[in-house]
């Protein structure tokens, strides 16, 4: 099987099984322009996507309380499900990329589907079910403005998973400081994952970016409106995951210096993307 028809199986597939079921491991990638390229997913009823503002998840505070920790892991699941999507689309959106690009990006959607099976054994432990509330597309709707694989990581690695570095650190605690041992390990799992993703999407930016541009310079370009660097980070900064993912000390300093975008990264309301 070609890559290309792997990710565009999770693509065209309703069925949450196939879409998250992992590669086989000995994918070619000898025609990678082979499939067209969707501006949507396809999914089963349960996980159609609803506008951002008709959905309303609590902020991690809200924890302590069943129910509400539920909804801000369903939403969490939401999350890595988009990126499962969002990296099977950019392997059918980029196919002139290098070999090593795209077996990374490969690697990483295998990253993702597990990360979404890991969040989806949570819920089921407090008796849900991933598709009992509704989705947003927060992060397909960033789509129309990836134009470049330069984009692409500015946007998924350096945007939204730059800010899942603090989510993670945030909730990781939230969850140890109500018991949940085994959420805790879960969310700190996701959490040194995402500190490779970053880096995968520094290292290329890196390549892609053209030489009399600053790796900051290069960022601020491949990210489009609503998307800015405050939506890069929670509202409390912690610089350690960016450090080790490798990004500079400029970057660094001013991802940190803007002011945060949104509440700990749930699912996000259309309201999160306004300045
Ligand atoms: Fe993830
Ligand atoms: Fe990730």
């Amino acid at each position: 099987m070609e890559i290309h028809q792997f990710a565009h199986q999770i693509l065209s597939s309703e069925s949450l099984e196939t879409k998250l079921n992992p590669a086989p491991p000995d994918l070619t990638d000898e025609q990678p322009s082979g499939s067209p390229l969707p501006s949507q997913p396809v999914r089963n009823s349960e996980l159609k996507i609803v506008p951002g503002k008709s959905v309303r998840v609590p902020p991690v505070d809200g924890f302590p309380d069943q129910s509400q920790r539920e909804r801000i892991v369903h939403a969490l699941a939401n999350h890595e499900f988009q990126a499962v999507e969002l990296f099977a689309w950019a392997l059918l959106a980029f196919p002139d990329t290098p070999s090593k690009f795209r077996r990374g990006l490969l690697k990483i959607l295998d990253d993702e589907q597990r990360h979404t099976r890991m969040y989806i054994a949570c819920l089921e432990r407090m008796g849900k079910r991933f598709g009992d509330f509704p989705v947003t597309g927060y992060f397909w709707n960033k789509v129309p403005n990836i134009k470049s694989p330069q984009d692409f990581v500015c946007t998924m690695s350096l945007t939204f998973e730059n800010a899942n570095l603090d989510h993670t650190t945030e909730n990781a605690l939230a969850a140890q400081k109500i018991g949940d041992k085994k959420l805790a390990q879960v969310i700190e799992q996701i959490h040194d994952d995402e500190i490779d993703h970053v880096k995968f999407g520094w290292t290329w930016l890196k390549r892609f970016k053209s030489k009399d541009h600053s790796m900051w310079e290069a960022y601020s370009q491949g990210i489009t409106r609503p998307l800015r660097p405050g939506l890069a980070r929670g509202r409390k900064f912690h610089p350690e995951g960016r450090v080790e993912a490798g990004l500079d000390d400029e970057f660094i300093q001013k991802i940190s210096d803007s002011i945060p975008g949104m509440e700990a990264g749930y699912e996000s309301s259309e309201e999160s993307d306004r300045p």
